[in-house]
């Protein structure tokens, strides 16, 4: 579905924040990349939606090259993908429907009565079906987040990308977040995953990579990474953690 090919990038000719990473991600694949900070994680990413552009390296997108070049065609790529990040950036002047309502009217030409009837299902489904109504300002961290997703989730994606969506939250709402995540897992969501929660990656991923330094130093099961990687940095790594 993804195929990430060779990709590179540095900041300011001298951090190589990404060096030389592949990764092909298949349909219904749950990936999480962990890792020290500073190791790349949120850059791959970027780079995948789009707020970061390769020195080098391609992504293809069900068999088709993302156009770096033409932005309007990258974006049209995209469009089966969607993000969410460590923060919520929901619109503060618009409600919580609004906010999931905008994208679907303006991008996609749906009716207002459609994206709202959408917007109510995705609404339902992260438990905030009584927030419709209210601005962003009043809801909870943890509420923003599963809005957030909803927001997603409303231009219909067949892959999400999430870089730390708990990160920023207090920790009786990291629980609520995850576990709306944990329920598009088990709907066969495809995803690429961003995460310090190392249990919750454990228990969700197909397969994990390790990032160092920009480099992706191992991947395989959770097994594997958890108990059979000989890789001292992993190990070091998840000593740490843990
Ligand atoms: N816009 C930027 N300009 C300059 N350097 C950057 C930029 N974005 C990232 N970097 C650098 O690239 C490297 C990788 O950063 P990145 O944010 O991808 O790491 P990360 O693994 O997501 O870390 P964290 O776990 O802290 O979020 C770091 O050295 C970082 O300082
Ligand atoms: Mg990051």
């Amino acid at each position: 579905m993804i195929d990430i090919i060779d990709l590179n990038k540095t900041f300011n000719n001298k951090v190589e924040a990404v060096k030389d990473f592949s990764l092909k991600v298949e349909k219904g694949e749950v990936i999480s990349l962990i890792g020290p900070s500073g190791s790349g994680k949120s850059t791959v990413l970027r780079c995948i939606a789009g707020l970061e552009t390769p020195d080098k390296g391609k992504i293809l997108i069900n068999g088709q090259a993302i156009n770096f070049r033409n932005e309007k065609l990258a974006r049209k790529q995209r469009t089966i993908m969607g993000f969410v990040f460590q923060h919520f950036n929901l619109f503060s002047n618009m409600t919580v429907l609004k906010n999931l309502t905008v994208a679907p009217v303006n991008v996609q030409g749906k009716s207002e009565q459609e994206a709202e009837e959408l917007a109510m299902k995705y609404l339902k489904r992260v438990g905030l079906e009584d927030k419709a109504d209210e601005f962003p300002s009043k809801l909870s961290g943890g509420q923003q987040q599963r809005v957030a997703i909803a927001r997603a989730l409303c231009m219909n994606p067949e892959i999400m990308l999430f870089d730390e969506p708990t990160s920023a939250l207090d920790p009786e709402m990291i629980k609520e977040v995850l576990n709306v995540i944990r329920d598009l897992v088990e709907d066969g969501m495809t995803m690429i995953i961003v995460s310090h929660e190392m249990n919750f990656a454990r228990e969700v991923s197909d397969r994990i990579a390790f990032l160092e330094n920009g480099k992706m130093l191992e991947i395989g099961t959770p097994d594997y990474i958890f108990n059979q990687t000989e890789n001292q940095r992993v190990k070091d790594f998840l000593d740490k953690v843990l």
